[in-house]
């Protein structure tokens, strides 16, 4: 989740030093406007007028996520039905917004369930284009992972079984992962949230807070804005960013002082660095569940695309209205963005703090074994280049110096076989580093021949990586099949910086 290169406890302390435009490429040097003109896909379109970011309404209650309802009777088992169409909503004034939803729910509805369940998921295609549904972050096994070569054809349903094992609850989610198409699917709209809760939860008794973080780029008459150059290559932002679908809203704080809060960085490419002052903010879950211990103190936390964290939030020691910003994270954009500004997420109303003091929180959360000593290694070295190819401008996003080829497996792994492996990142820019049927555990980072051990072991599936950084994971695959592993930067993933692992 957060920089665990970074100390604990101050998470974002080494940013400060950052140059904010980290190391430009020469090419990219003094091209001004030309940079308009380069796309990492063909179908880039120019700039088209966006709505305003007022046009969309603020400061609404916050809505809880609406849950996918189980249709199953069975105790143990999970069934249900997800759609995904076109659905239009008037979201702005000026027109409607045509949206590709699950259930016509923007986010798609949460998936609630319990260790030990089995989960069974018919999946209806009623979108223009092939899709998939992929667990994202789930041990659930290769041929029902949703991956690029089990394409649902439009008009096409097909079912997802999946039996959730213990010590899997974490916070998870699904989207699709359609070859070249998610990019465009996840910014129509498509993506979901997933629970799976344990019976033994040391923090039960907590009155808990879903926040989904996502945004929706929209044109001035409110359809869904086409990429341009700048999304192709540095990643879609949209002007909205959204918790729970809502611009801005507003959430009334529990009168007890705390509460536990699961937070979704389900954006196709902006990175949160959210901070919530006057708030105490102790971190106790990663993408993949508890952690073993608290870590208190937080003063931010950074959320790459696709990352989650449980956090345990404290009232302030005055009653008010707090705002929950996601500041400006320099991630090593190029071309012509804009200046990012600081965004407000969430207004956060406090009220007076209880007479009692928070209680203490449970110092041992769960055991997290540690995987041991790996029998193979692997290396991953993103990269990026220029492309001149058929005279267009476009830029290549590469894994191992090539593009991802649904064709050929770049790697084999043995299942049951804790593995070690080298991520490196020789590009420019950040990117975050996603693979698919297990949760892995970060054992080191380096940057600038500078090793830095993991301040603490956690289970997660998405791993940051700032320009120049290398970092190294422990995993063990326990199904066999192919594993997709890619950025999730999905302009960056769609754009070739995905391989594959067979794991035999
Ligand atoms: Cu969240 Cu391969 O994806
Ligand atoms: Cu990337």
């Amino acid at each position: 989740m957060t920089n665990h290169t970074t100390p604990r406890r101050t998470f974002l302390t080494a940013l400060g030093s950052l140059p904010l435009l980290a190391l430009r490429p020469a090419w990219a040097q003094g091209m001004g406007h030309d940079m308009h003109a380069m796309s990492a896909a063909p179908k880039a379109a120019g700039p088209v007028a966006l709505a305003p970011v007022s046009a969309l309404p603020a400061g609404a209650p916050l809505v809880s996520l609406q849950k996918l309802a189980n249709t199953s009777s069975t105790p143990g088992t999970f069934r249900a039905t997800l759609t995904a169409a076109p659905v239009t909503l008037p979201l702005i004034a000026a027109g409607p917004t045509e949206l590709w939803a699950y259930n016509a729910s923007l986010p798609g509805p949460l998936i609630e369930v319990f260790e030990g369940d089995t989960v069974e998921i018919t999946f209806v295609n009623n979108l223009p284009q092939p899709s998939t549904i992929h667990w994202h972050g789930l041990p659930v096994p290769s041929e029902q992972d949703g991956n690029p070569q089990d394409a649902v054809a439009p008009g096409a349903r097909r079912a997802y079984t999946f039996t959730l094992p213990p010590g899997s609850a974490g916070t998870y989610w699904y989207h699709p992962h359609p070859h070249g198409m998610t990019a465009e699917q996840v910014y129509r709209g498509l993506a979901g949230t997933f629970i799976v809760r344990a019976k033994d939860d040391p923090f039960a008794a907590v009155p808990e807070r879903l926040l989904a973080c996502s945004d929706l780029k929209l044109a001035d008459d409110g359809s869904i804005a086409p990429s341009d150059a700048n999304d192709e290559m540095d990643g879609r932002e949209g002007q909205f960013a959204l918790v729970n679908g809502q611009r801005q809203p507003v959430l009334r704080f529990d009168a007890s002082g705390r509460e536990r809060w699961r937070i979704w960085n389900a954006n196709s490419a902006r990175y949160l660095r959210l901070s919530l002052p006057g708030a105490t903010l102790t971190l106790v879950g990663t993408d993949g569940g508890l952690l073993e211990q608290p870590v208190p103190g937080l003063t931010e936390l950074l959320l790459a695309p696709a990352q989650r964290a449980e956090v345990i939030v404290d009232a302030p020691t005055k009653a008010g209205r707090v705002a929950l910003v996601a500041g400006v994270y320099a991630r090593g954009k190029m071309g012509d963005a804009r200046p990012d500004q600081p965004i407000t997420l969430l207004q956060v109303d406090f009220a007076a703090p209880p007479a009692q003091p928070p209680t203490a929180l449970p110092a041992k959360l769960r055991a997290i074994a540690d995987l041991g000593a790996p029998q193979a290694t692997k290396r991953v070295v993103f990269s990026e280049k220029m492309s001149m190819a058929g005279g267009v401008h476009s830029m290549k996003f590469l894994v191992n110096r090539k593009q991802f080829d649904m064709a050929r497996m770049d790697f084999t792994s043995r299942a049951g076989e804790v593995e070690l492996w080298e991520i490196v990142n020789e590009s420019d820019m950040d990117h975050p580093f996603h693979i698919h049927g297990t949760q892995f555990q970060v054992t080191e980072s380096e940057m600038d021949g500078k090793v830095t051990p993991a301040p603490y072991r956690a289970w997660r599936d998405i791993v940051n990586l700032k320009s120049g950084e290398t970092v190294r994971i422990k995993l063990m695959q326990r199904f066999k099949g192919p594993r997709m592993f890619h950025c999730h930067i999905l302009e960056h993933e769609n754009a070739g910086m995905m391989g594959q692992v067979m794991v035999i």
